[in-house]
């Protein structure tokens, strides 16, 4: 069983149509990735895991499952208690996580509990020194306040770790060494991660498996470096194709032509049609269903085609042919 099942889910901001029937799922002890543009739906669907949307967020449609509850429909005592003991969260801005009023040692006490030892969950995020407990959040630098983060959220052994951009704001030299900690301390608790990220090679290198976002839906999930590196859908394949780690291994970098699109109720088609060099007509009124196409399970009308003949347009070479 899963531990996160995400299922069909549709999350309106008003007007705008942020998530349009998005499926996710996370397994217990699994790090997945979840990339896309800007826009694409991330960070609304890494909130709705734990019901944390803005209020001006509404769920039209679908559902939330982690651990076996409904997220969406649990009353306030068991949605708390499900986010205390099942579920972590770790944001972009780290300073404004933590509460400007409070002492980075009270703040983790709170978390801990009577008798929890500050000193040892800080040590495991490598702040040592004790005027860290003293501090302020306002005092320590972004890589220092991100830690204190990751030491709060990871503190309860969570099932389940929310991890939305958390290197994103920091200097590039702590940014590794941030995300080296997320994944190791997950490793050692049995936590599983999803990870919300720009940085495909990173996701490639770290992530089990690896869920792929267009227009509020999931458009391609599967085993990481099969999705990434092998991608099925035309839009995982012009997003792999624009990133740098593509462009090391001697591909162009060129960015996705064209716009993402604004949603303001159901993408009556696929969402990336008209952005797509694969595009027919049926992909412009017709809503794509998950296909699976080797491992990788993928919302393309034409996607079961183009694994014959290749996303990139290229022929592929069957192995029994070579052989
Ligand atoms: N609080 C909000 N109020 C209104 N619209 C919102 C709100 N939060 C997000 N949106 C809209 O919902 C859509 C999805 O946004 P979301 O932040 O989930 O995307 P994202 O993939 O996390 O983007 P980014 O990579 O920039 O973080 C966008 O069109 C965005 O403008
Ligand atoms: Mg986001």
């Amino acid at each position: 069983m899963s531990l996160l099942s995400v299922r069909n889910l549709v999350i309106d901001y008003a007007k705008t149509r942020a998530l349009d029937g998005a499926d996710l799922e996370v397994a217990q002890g699994e790090t997945v990735g979840l990339v896309g543009e800007s826009g694409s739906g991330k960070s609304t669907l890494g909130s709705a895991v734990g019901r944390l949307l803005s209020r001006a967020a509404q769920r039209t449609d679908g559902e939330v499952v982690v651990a076996g509850e409904p997220v969406f429909d649990l009353p306030p005592d068991r949605l708390r208690h499900l986010r205390k003991r099942h579920l972590g969260f770790v944001f972009q801005d780290p300073i404004a996580s933590l509460d400007p009023t409070m002492r980075v040692g009270a703040q983790l006490r709170l978390v801990l509990g009577r008798g929890g030892d500050v000193g040892f969950h800080l040590a495991r995020v490598r702040l040592d020194d004790p005027r860290v407990t003293r501090a302020y959040p306002h005092q320590l630098s972004g890589g220092m306040a991100q830690r204190v983060a990751i030491a709060m959220a990871m503190a309860t052994s969570p099932e389940l770790l929310v991890a939305d951009e958390p290197t994103a704001a920091l200097d590039s030299q702590v940014r590794e060494e941030v995300s080296n900690m997320v994944f190791s301390l997950a490793a050692d608790a049995g936590t599983s991660i999803l990870w919300l990220s720009h940085d495909l090679p990173a996701v490639a290198r770290r992530c089990d498996r690896v869920a792929v976002m267009y227009g509020g839906r999931v458009v391609e999930s599967g085993p990481a470096r099969e999705v990434l590196g092998r991608p099925a859908h035309p839009y995982t394949a012009a997003l792999a194709g624009a990133s740098p780690a593509a462009a090391a291994h001697g591909a162009r970098l060129e960015p996705v032509p064209g716009r993402p699109p604004v949603l303001t109720g159901p993408a009556p088609g696929c969402a990336f049609a008209p952005r797509c060099p694969f595009a027919v007509e049926r992909c412009e009124h017709e809503r794509p269903e998950p296909v699976k196409v080797r491992d990788q399970h993928v919302l393309c009308h034409r996607a079961e085609e183009l694994a014959e003949r290749g996303v990139h347009g290229e022929p592929v070479v069957h192995p029994e042919v070579t052989a």
